[in-house]
Protein backbone atom coordinates (compact mmCIF):
# COMPACT_ATOMS: atom_id res chain seq x y z
CA UNK A 1 0.00 0.00 0.00
CA UNK A 2 1.36 3.47 -0.78
CA UNK A 3 0.65 6.49 1.72
CA UNK A 4 -0.91 9.34 0.20
CA UNK A 5 1.06 12.09 -1.01
CA UNK A 6 1.70 14.95 1.47
CA UNK A 7 3.50 18.60 1.89
CA UNK A 8 6.09 16.99 3.61
CA UNK A 9 6.96 14.45 1.18
CA UNK A 10 10.94 14.89 0.41
CA UNK A 11 12.11 14.59 -3.23
CA UNK A 12 12.82 10.97 -4.93
CA UNK A 13 16.56 10.06 -3.67
CA UNK A 14 18.70 6.69 -2.53
CA UNK A 15 19.33 6.89 1.49
CA UNK A 16 22.51 5.17 2.38
CA UNK A 17 22.77 4.04 5.86
CA UNK A 18 26.71 3.32 6.43
CA UNK A 19 27.15 1.16 9.94
CA UNK A 20 23.18 -0.62 9.30
CA UNK A 21 24.05 -3.31 11.28
CA UNK A 22 25.08 -1.60 14.31
CA UNK A 23 23.19 0.08 17.54
CA UNK A 24 22.51 3.18 16.40
CA UNK A 25 21.11 2.19 13.01
CA UNK A 26 19.04 -0.49 14.45
CA UNK A 27 17.75 1.41 17.17
CA UNK A 28 16.86 5.03 16.10
CA UNK A 29 17.62 5.44 12.47
CA UNK A 30 15.74 2.94 11.09
CA UNK A 31 12.64 2.88 13.29
CA UNK A 32 12.88 6.80 12.09
CA UNK A 33 12.74 5.55 8.66
CA UNK A 34 9.77 3.65 9.34
CA UNK A 35 8.01 6.30 10.74
CA UNK A 36 8.91 8.99 8.33
CA UNK A 37 7.69 5.97 5.68
CA UNK A 38 4.44 5.18 8.05
CA UNK A 39 3.63 9.00 7.59
CA UNK A 40 4.14 9.15 3.84
CA UNK A 41 7.12 11.63 3.89
CA UNK A 42 9.32 8.92 2.12
CA UNK A 43 8.64 9.70 -1.93
CA UNK A 44 7.51 5.56 -2.93
CA UNK A 45 10.38 5.74 -5.31
CA UNK A 46 13.27 6.09 -2.89
CA UNK A 47 15.08 3.24 -1.70
CA UNK A 48 17.02 2.60 1.77
CA UNK A 49 20.09 1.13 1.60
CA UNK A 50 21.84 -0.77 4.54
CA UNK A 51 25.23 -1.30 4.11
CA UNK A 52 26.36 -4.27 5.71
CA UNK A 53 30.30 -5.43 6.07
CA UNK A 54 29.90 -9.30 6.52
CA UNK A 55 26.96 -11.10 4.35
CA UNK A 56 23.72 -10.40 5.17
CA UNK A 57 19.91 -10.33 3.43
CA UNK A 58 17.56 -7.43 3.49
CA UNK A 59 15.14 -9.90 5.65
CA UNK A 60 18.02 -10.59 8.06
CA UNK A 61 18.60 -6.70 8.03
CA UNK A 62 15.10 -5.97 8.79
CA UNK A 63 14.39 -8.45 11.62
CA UNK A 64 17.55 -7.08 13.05
CA UNK A 65 15.66 -3.37 13.18
CA UNK A 66 13.85 -2.38 16.40
CA UNK A 67 9.99 -1.52 15.35
CA UNK A 68 8.29 -1.45 18.40
CA UNK A 69 5.02 -3.47 18.70
CA UNK A 70 1.42 -1.66 16.90
CA UNK A 71 4.32 0.95 15.27
CA UNK A 72 2.25 0.96 11.67
CA UNK A 73 -0.09 -1.99 10.00
CA UNK A 74 1.36 -5.17 8.00
CA UNK A 75 0.63 -3.47 4.29
CA UNK A 76 2.83 -0.79 5.82
CA UNK A 77 5.52 -2.71 7.08
CA UNK A 78 5.35 -4.73 3.83
CA UNK A 79 5.79 -1.78 2.46
CA UNK A 80 8.50 -0.70 4.24
CA UNK A 81 10.23 -3.60 3.45
CA UNK A 82 9.96 -3.30 0.08
CA UNK A 83 11.90 -0.25 0.38
CA UNK A 84 14.85 -1.44 2.11
CA UNK A 85 17.62 -3.40 0.58
CA UNK A 86 20.98 -4.70 2.06
CA UNK A 87 23.96 -4.02 0.11
CA UNK A 88 27.32 -5.53 1.21
CA UNK A 89 30.60 -3.62 1.14
CA UNK A 90 33.42 -3.66 2.80
CA UNK A 91 34.80 -0.31 2.82
CA UNK A 92 37.25 -1.56 -0.07
CA UNK A 93 38.60 0.18 -3.55
CA UNK A 94 38.21 -3.28 -4.44
CA UNK A 95 34.65 -3.74 -3.87
CA UNK A 96 33.77 -0.10 -4.72
CA UNK A 97 32.53 -0.29 -8.64
CA UNK A 98 30.72 -3.03 -7.46
CA UNK A 99 28.59 -1.23 -4.57
CA UNK A 100 28.31 1.92 -6.87
CA UNK A 101 27.12 0.17 -9.67
CA UNK A 102 24.46 -1.67 -7.38
CA UNK A 103 23.23 1.59 -5.63
CA UNK A 104 22.87 3.11 -9.06
CA UNK A 105 21.05 0.12 -10.75
CA UNK A 106 18.42 0.17 -7.57
CA UNK A 107 18.34 3.57 -8.38
CA UNK A 108 17.24 3.28 -11.82
CA UNK A 109 15.09 0.41 -10.98
CA UNK A 110 12.95 2.60 -8.34
CA UNK A 111 13.20 5.80 -10.33
CA UNK A 112 14.75 7.05 -7.64
CA UNK A 113 16.94 9.64 -9.72
CA UNK A 114 20.84 10.84 -8.95
CA UNK A 115 20.23 12.27 -5.51
CA UNK A 116 22.08 10.49 -2.33
CA UNK A 117 21.60 10.85 1.00
CA UNK A 118 24.27 8.98 2.66
CA UNK A 119 24.09 8.65 6.20
CA UNK A 120 27.46 7.87 8.17
CA UNK A 121 26.79 5.89 11.74
CA UNK A 122 30.36 4.84 11.79
CA UNK A 123 33.21 5.69 14.17
CA UNK A 124 34.81 9.42 13.83
CA UNK A 125 37.97 7.78 12.02
CA UNK A 126 35.85 6.28 9.72
CA UNK A 127 34.31 9.28 8.38
CA UNK A 128 36.63 10.79 5.82
CA UNK A 129 38.07 7.47 4.54
CA UNK A 130 34.30 6.16 3.83
CA UNK A 131 33.60 9.73 1.75
CA UNK A 132 36.89 9.80 0.31
CA UNK A 133 35.90 6.53 -1.13
CA UNK A 134 32.48 7.54 -2.11
CA UNK A 135 34.29 10.19 -4.52
CA UNK A 136 36.94 8.30 -5.88
CA UNK A 137 33.83 5.58 -7.07
CA UNK A 138 31.67 8.19 -8.49
CA UNK A 139 29.17 7.12 -5.75
CA UNK A 140 27.36 11.28 -6.21
CA UNK A 141 26.49 12.59 -9.07
CA UNK A 142 26.96 15.96 -10.86
CA UNK A 143 22.87 16.08 -11.66
CA UNK A 144 21.46 15.23 -8.28
CA UNK A 145 21.78 17.01 -4.83
CA UNK A 146 24.54 15.09 -2.61
CA UNK A 147 24.29 15.21 1.53
CA UNK A 148 26.26 13.62 4.14
CA UNK A 149 25.42 13.03 7.64
CA UNK A 150 27.93 12.30 10.32
CA UNK A 151 26.76 11.28 14.00
CA UNK A 152 28.30 12.88 16.75
CA UNK A 153 31.40 13.13 17.79
CA UNK A 154 32.88 15.06 15.55
CA UNK A 155 36.37 14.73 16.17
CA UNK A 156 37.78 14.01 19.56
CA UNK A 157 39.53 17.32 20.48
CA UNK A 158 39.84 20.85 18.49
CA UNK A 159 43.02 19.79 16.53
CA UNK A 160 41.39 16.23 15.55
CA UNK A 161 37.78 17.42 14.90
CA UNK A 162 40.24 20.53 12.48
CA UNK A 163 41.38 18.01 10.75
CA UNK A 164 38.84 16.12 10.24
CA UNK A 165 36.84 18.32 8.67
CA UNK A 166 39.53 19.75 6.77
CA UNK A 167 39.59 16.05 5.32
CA UNK A 168 36.22 15.87 4.33
CA UNK A 169 35.68 19.70 3.11
CA UNK A 170 38.50 18.73 0.38
CA UNK A 171 35.38 16.68 -1.00
CA UNK A 172 32.29 18.44 0.07
CA UNK A 173 30.84 21.80 0.64
CA UNK A 174 29.63 22.81 4.62
CA UNK A 175 26.25 22.75 2.51
CA UNK A 176 26.71 19.68 1.88
CA UNK A 177 27.46 18.58 5.28
CA UNK A 178 24.98 17.55 8.22
CA UNK A 179 26.62 17.10 11.52
CA UNK A 180 23.79 15.88 13.78
CA UNK A 181 23.13 16.07 17.49
CA UNK A 182 19.75 14.35 18.24
CA UNK A 183 19.47 17.17 21.12
CA UNK A 184 18.33 19.55 18.30
CA UNK A 185 15.44 17.11 17.10
CA UNK A 186 14.31 17.30 20.64
CA UNK A 187 10.38 18.56 21.03
CA UNK A 188 11.47 21.01 24.03
CA UNK A 189 14.49 22.23 22.97
CA UNK A 190 13.29 23.33 19.72
CA UNK A 191 10.86 24.99 22.04
CA UNK A 192 13.52 27.26 23.58
CA UNK A 193 13.79 29.62 20.50
CA UNK A 194 9.69 30.07 20.27
CA UNK A 195 9.51 30.15 23.92
CA UNK A 196 11.92 32.95 24.57
CA UNK A 197 11.49 34.90 21.40
CA UNK A 198 7.61 34.70 20.99
CA UNK A 199 6.51 34.96 24.64
CA UNK A 200 7.24 38.95 26.37
CA UNK A 201 6.39 37.06 29.80
CA UNK A 202 9.53 35.00 29.13
CA UNK A 203 11.19 37.31 26.51
CA UNK A 204 11.49 40.24 28.91
CA UNK A 205 12.97 39.15 31.82
CA UNK A 206 15.81 37.14 29.59
CA UNK A 207 18.84 38.04 31.32
CA UNK A 208 21.25 39.18 33.91
CA UNK A 209 18.75 42.00 35.47
CA UNK A 210 15.87 39.08 35.97
CA UNK A 211 17.84 36.18 36.09
CA UNK A 212 20.18 34.83 38.99
CA UNK A 213 21.31 31.49 37.21
CA UNK A 214 20.65 28.64 34.92
CA UNK A 215 20.74 25.06 35.06
CA UNK A 216 21.02 22.68 32.61
CA UNK A 217 20.81 18.96 33.77
CA UNK A 218 21.00 15.66 31.83
CA UNK A 219 20.84 12.81 33.88
CA UNK A 220 20.76 9.03 32.78
CA UNK A 221 20.27 5.70 35.24
CA UNK A 222 22.17 3.98 32.29
CA UNK A 223 25.94 2.81 32.21
CA UNK A 224 28.49 2.42 29.74
CA UNK A 225 26.01 -0.27 28.05
CA UNK A 226 28.67 -2.13 26.31
CA UNK A 227 29.56 0.68 24.59
CA UNK A 228 33.02 0.45 26.57
CA UNK A 229 35.13 0.87 23.66
CA UNK A 230 33.70 4.32 22.81
CA UNK A 231 32.72 5.46 25.80
CA UNK A 232 36.44 4.56 28.07
CA UNK A 233 37.75 7.57 25.31
CA UNK A 234 34.66 9.97 25.26
CA UNK A 235 34.06 9.97 28.97
CA UNK A 236 30.95 12.43 30.11
CA UNK A 237 32.97 15.68 28.50
CA UNK A 238 32.72 14.51 24.87
CA UNK A 239 30.29 12.50 25.00
CA UNK A 240 27.59 14.82 26.21
CA UNK A 241 29.33 18.41 27.54
CA UNK A 242 30.67 19.11 23.69
CA UNK A 243 27.76 18.69 21.86
CA UNK A 244 24.20 17.59 23.80
CA UNK A 245 24.88 20.23 27.19
CA UNK A 246 26.57 22.80 24.98
CA UNK A 247 23.60 22.90 22.17
CA UNK A 248 20.89 23.50 25.16
CA UNK A 249 23.23 26.36 26.28
CA UNK A 250 23.41 27.83 23.24
CA UNK A 251 19.81 28.05 22.64
CA UNK A 252 18.66 29.14 26.17
CA UNK A 253 21.11 32.07 26.18
CA UNK A 254 21.27 33.12 21.95
CA UNK A 255 20.29 36.72 21.06
CA UNK A 256 17.41 36.58 18.66
CA UNK A 257 18.20 35.57 15.62
CA UNK A 258 18.08 38.08 13.02
CA UNK A 259 15.99 35.58 10.71
CA UNK A 260 14.53 32.06 10.72
CA UNK A 261 16.67 30.32 7.96
CA UNK A 262 19.66 27.66 9.33
CA UNK A 263 22.89 30.52 9.34
CA UNK A 264 20.50 33.18 10.93
CA UNK A 265 20.01 30.93 13.69
CA UNK A 266 23.45 28.94 13.69
CA UNK A 267 24.85 32.58 13.29
CA UNK A 268 23.49 33.48 16.97
CA UNK A 269 24.33 30.17 18.42
CA UNK A 270 27.49 30.02 17.78
CA UNK A 271 28.47 33.84 19.18
CA UNK A 272 27.15 32.42 22.68
CA UNK A 273 30.20 29.92 22.31
CA UNK A 274 32.55 32.45 21.44
CA UNK A 275 31.73 34.83 24.14
CA UNK A 276 32.15 31.78 26.55
CA UNK A 277 34.96 32.38 29.27
CA UNK A 278 37.20 28.98 29.06
CA UNK A 279 36.74 27.27 32.30
CA UNK A 280 39.63 26.77 34.85
CA UNK A 281 40.40 24.95 37.64
CA UNK A 282 37.69 25.04 40.40
CA UNK A 283 35.16 25.80 37.66
CA UNK A 284 34.16 22.05 37.10
CA UNK A 285 33.92 18.93 39.45
CA UNK A 286 33.99 15.23 37.28
CA UNK A 287 32.87 12.21 38.73
CA UNK A 288 32.85 8.46 37.79
CA UNK A 289 30.48 6.24 39.80
CA UNK A 290 31.05 3.06 42.29
CA UNK A 291 29.06 -0.21 42.70
CA UNK A 292 25.28 1.71 43.68
CA UNK A 293 21.59 0.54 43.22
CA UNK A 294 19.61 2.31 40.20
CA UNK A 295 16.00 1.56 40.53
CA UNK A 296 15.66 -0.88 43.40
CA UNK A 297 18.60 -3.14 41.75
CA UNK A 298 22.27 -3.30 42.19
CA UNK A 299 24.48 -1.88 39.84
CA UNK A 300 28.23 -2.45 39.13
CA UNK A 301 30.42 0.53 39.47
CA UNK A 302 32.21 2.15 36.10
CA UNK A 303 35.09 -0.07 36.25
CA UNK A 304 33.58 -3.33 36.68
CA UNK A 305 31.34 -2.86 33.85
CA UNK A 306 31.95 -5.11 30.52
CA UNK A 307 35.15 -3.64 28.40
CA UNK A 308 35.92 -1.05 30.97
CA UNK A 309 39.82 -0.94 32.42
CA UNK A 310 39.49 -2.02 36.24
CA UNK A 311 41.40 1.31 36.77
CA UNK A 312 39.80 3.34 34.39
CA UNK A 313 40.33 7.20 35.09
CA UNK A 314 37.56 8.27 32.73
CA UNK A 315 34.29 10.76 34.48
CA UNK A 316 31.09 9.36 33.54
CA UNK A 317 29.49 12.78 35.16
CA UNK A 318 31.10 16.26 35.01
CA UNK A 319 29.11 19.55 36.39
CA UNK A 320 30.60 22.53 35.21
CA UNK A 321 29.89 26.52 35.60
CA UNK A 322 29.88 28.34 32.63
CA UNK A 323 30.32 32.27 32.12
CA UNK A 324 29.17 34.30 29.16
CA UNK A 325 30.89 37.29 28.48
CA UNK A 326 28.52 39.77 27.02
CA UNK A 327 26.10 42.21 28.45
CA UNK A 328 23.02 40.16 29.04
CA UNK A 329 24.03 37.54 30.88
CA UNK A 330 27.14 39.36 32.89
CA UNK A 331 27.26 37.71 36.42
CA UNK A 332 25.16 34.79 35.77
CA UNK A 333 26.46 31.44 35.54
CA UNK A 334 24.98 28.73 34.15
CA UNK A 335 25.78 25.33 35.50
CA UNK A 336 25.71 22.42 33.48
CA UNK A 337 25.91 18.56 34.43
CA UNK A 338 25.63 15.15 33.10
CA UNK A 339 26.09 11.83 34.50
CA UNK A 340 25.43 8.10 33.98
CA UNK A 341 23.99 6.04 36.62
CA UNK A 342 22.35 8.72 38.22
CA UNK A 343 18.63 8.57 40.62
CA UNK A 344 16.37 8.96 37.57
CA UNK A 345 16.62 9.63 33.69
CA UNK A 346 15.75 13.58 32.88
CA UNK A 347 16.69 16.44 31.15
CA UNK A 348 15.62 19.57 32.00
CA UNK A 349 16.93 23.68 32.26
CA UNK A 350 15.79 25.71 35.02
CA UNK A 351 15.90 29.16 34.79
CA UNK A 352 16.50 30.35 38.29
CA UNK A 353 15.05 34.25 38.80
CA UNK A 354 16.37 36.86 41.02
CA UNK A 355 14.49 36.98 44.52
CA UNK A 356 12.29 40.26 44.57
CA UNK A 357 14.27 43.08 45.50
CA UNK A 358 12.96 44.24 48.90
CA UNK A 359 10.47 42.02 49.48
CA UNK A 360 7.79 42.48 52.19
CA UNK A 361 7.16 38.92 52.97
CA UNK A 362 10.80 37.32 54.06
CA UNK A 363 11.08 39.88 56.87
CA UNK A 364 7.77 39.70 58.71
CA UNK A 365 7.06 37.40 61.67
CA UNK A 366 3.33 37.57 60.71
CA UNK A 367 4.17 35.36 57.76
CA UNK A 368 4.93 31.72 57.85
CA UNK A 369 6.93 30.50 55.18
CA UNK A 370 9.47 32.37 52.55
CA UNK A 371 9.05 33.14 49.32
CA UNK A 372 10.57 30.79 47.04
CA UNK A 373 12.35 31.57 43.82
CA UNK A 374 10.53 31.76 40.71
CA UNK A 375 11.81 29.12 38.53
CA UNK A 376 10.87 28.42 35.11
CA UNK A 377 11.75 24.61 33.79
CA UNK A 378 11.86 23.78 30.57
CA UNK A 379 11.25 19.46 30.40
CA UNK A 380 12.95 18.14 27.77
CA UNK A 381 12.70 14.52 28.74
CA UNK A 382 10.55 12.99 30.11
CA UNK A 383 7.20 14.41 30.63
CA UNK A 384 8.12 17.02 28.42
CA UNK A 385 6.56 20.33 29.31
CA UNK A 386 7.19 23.91 30.52
CA UNK A 387 6.28 25.33 34.14
CA UNK A 388 7.03 28.20 36.74
CA UNK A 389 6.58 28.44 39.90
CA UNK A 390 5.71 30.64 41.93
CA UNK A 391 4.57 32.16 45.50
CA UNK A 392 1.18 32.48 46.45
CA UNK A 393 -0.58 33.13 49.64
CA UNK A 394 -1.90 29.56 50.91
CA UNK A 395 -5.87 29.16 51.56
CA UNK A 396 -7.17 30.62 55.21
CA UNK A 397 -6.49 32.56 57.89
CA UNK A 398 -3.02 34.38 58.39
CA UNK A 399 -0.34 34.70 55.95
CA UNK A 400 1.48 31.49 54.59
CA UNK A 401 3.19 31.54 51.96
CA UNK A 402 3.90 28.48 49.42
CA UNK A 403 5.08 27.39 46.11
CA UNK A 404 2.60 26.89 43.36
CA UNK A 405 3.21 25.75 39.79
CA UNK A 406 1.69 27.09 36.68
CA UNK A 407 2.31 23.57 34.00
CA UNK A 408 2.25 23.22 30.55
CA UNK A 409 2.09 19.91 29.99
CA UNK A 410 3.38 19.35 26.44
CA UNK A 411 2.75 15.52 26.38
CA UNK A 412 -0.78 15.66 28.02
CA UNK A 413 -1.80 18.49 25.30
CA UNK A 414 0.12 16.90 22.04
CA UNK A 415 0.58 13.30 23.44
CA UNK A 416 3.41 10.95 23.69
CA UNK A 417 3.35 10.13 19.85
CA UNK A 418 5.06 13.13 18.96
CA UNK A 419 7.91 12.18 16.47
CA UNK A 420 11.35 11.68 18.33
CA UNK A 421 14.36 13.53 17.28
CA UNK A 422 15.52 10.87 15.33
CA UNK A 423 12.87 11.15 12.78
CA UNK A 424 12.29 14.90 12.80
CA UNK A 425 16.26 15.49 12.03
CA UNK A 426 15.90 12.94 9.32
CA UNK A 427 13.29 14.96 7.43
CA UNK A 428 15.32 17.83 7.89
CA UNK A 429 18.09 15.94 5.72
CA UNK A 430 16.26 14.93 3.33
CA UNK A 431 14.44 18.12 3.02
CA UNK A 432 18.19 19.68 3.16
CA UNK A 433 17.51 21.81 5.93
CA UNK A 434 20.68 22.72 7.91
CA UNK A 435 19.03 24.71 11.36
CA UNK A 436 18.73 21.89 13.60
CA UNK A 437 22.22 20.30 12.25
CA UNK A 438 25.81 21.61 14.06
CA UNK A 439 27.76 23.96 11.61
CA UNK A 440 31.50 23.95 11.07
CA UNK A 441 31.95 26.90 13.04
CA UNK A 442 29.92 25.45 16.64
CA UNK A 443 32.01 22.36 16.67
CA UNK A 444 34.94 24.53 16.85
CA UNK A 445 33.95 26.47 19.36
CA UNK A 446 32.17 23.76 21.39
CA UNK A 447 35.64 21.95 21.29
CA UNK A 448 38.15 25.13 21.92
CA UNK A 449 36.15 25.42 25.32
CA UNK A 450 35.78 21.78 26.75
CA UNK A 451 39.79 21.41 25.38
CA UNK A 452 39.89 24.47 28.23
CA UNK A 453 38.93 22.08 30.89
CA UNK A 454 40.28 19.29 29.49
CA UNK A 455 43.26 20.91 30.21
CA UNK A 456 42.48 21.93 33.37
CA UNK A 457 41.89 18.89 34.90
CA UNK A 458 44.23 17.83 37.82
CA UNK A 459 44.39 14.50 39.72
CA UNK A 460 40.67 14.69 40.01
CA UNK A 461 40.20 11.20 38.61
CA UNK A 462 42.62 9.55 42.14
CA UNK A 463 39.13 9.91 43.58
CA UNK A 464 37.28 8.18 41.20
CA UNK A 465 34.91 6.38 41.88
CA UNK A 466 34.07 9.22 43.88
CA UNK A 467 29.66 8.72 43.35
CA UNK A 468 27.62 5.85 44.35
CA UNK A 469 25.70 4.94 41.81
CA UNK A 470 21.71 5.58 41.76
CA UNK A 471 22.66 9.14 43.05
CA UNK A 472 23.18 12.63 42.08
CA UNK A 473 26.92 12.54 41.12
CA UNK A 474 29.39 13.65 43.70
CA UNK A 475 29.10 15.80 46.72
CA UNK A 476 31.38 18.32 45.43
CA UNK A 477 28.67 19.39 42.85
CA UNK A 478 26.78 21.07 45.39
CA UNK A 479 29.69 23.51 46.40
CA UNK A 480 29.79 24.30 42.61
CA UNK A 481 26.79 26.50 42.74
CA UNK A 482 28.02 28.23 45.39
CA UNK A 483 25.76 31.42 46.95
CA UNK A 484 23.49 28.73 48.74
CA UNK A 485 22.13 27.21 45.52
CA UNK A 486 21.15 24.10 45.25
CA UNK A 487 20.58 21.63 42.34
CA UNK A 488 17.03 21.96 40.88
CA UNK A 489 14.61 19.03 39.61
CA UNK A 490 11.55 20.43 38.44
CA UNK A 491 8.51 20.12 40.42
CA UNK A 492 6.42 17.79 37.93
CA UNK A 493 2.93 18.13 38.96
CA UNK A 494 1.23 15.98 37.05
CA UNK A 495 2.98 12.83 36.77
C1 LIG B 1 24.19 9.96 23.18
C2 LIG B 1 25.32 9.52 24.05
O1 LIG B 1 24.59 10.98 22.33
O2 LIG B 1 23.11 10.42 23.99
C3 LIG B 1 24.86 8.44 25.04
O3 LIG B 1 26.37 9.02 23.25
C4 LIG B 1 23.66 8.91 25.80
O4 LIG B 1 25.91 8.09 25.92
C5 LIG B 1 22.58 9.44 24.87
O5 LIG B 1 23.16 7.81 26.54
C6 LIG B 1 21.46 10.10 25.65
O6 LIG B 1 20.42 10.41 24.79
P1 LIG B 1 18.92 10.52 25.32
O7 LIG B 1 18.14 10.94 24.13
O8 LIG B 1 18.55 9.16 25.85
O9 LIG B 1 18.95 11.54 26.42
Amino acid sequence: MTAPANANRCEPCVIIVFGATGDLAKRKIFPALHALHRRGFLHPATPIVGVSRRPMSDAELLASVHIGEGEGDADGLRAFAQSVRCIVFDHTEATLPGFVAAVDELASERGAGAARAAYFALPADAFEPTAALLVKGGFFHDDGWRRLCFEKPFGHDLASARELNAKITRHFDESSIYRIDHYLGKELVRNLMVMRFANPLFGQIWNSEFIDHVQVTIAETLGAEGRAGYYEKAGAVRDMLQNHLMHVLALAAMEAPKALDADSVRDAMVEVLRKMVPPVRGDFVLGQFGPGEVGGKPVPGYREEPGVDPSSLTETFVAVRACIDNPRWQGVPFFLRTGKRMGKKLAEANIVLRAQPGCLFRADRAVEGEPGPNVISIRIQPNEGISVEFTVKAPGEGLRLETAVMEHCHHCVYGLNTAEAYEILLHEFLVGDQTLFTRWDFVEASWRWVDALTAARGCEAAAFPNYVAGTSGPAEAEALLGDGRDWLVSRDILS
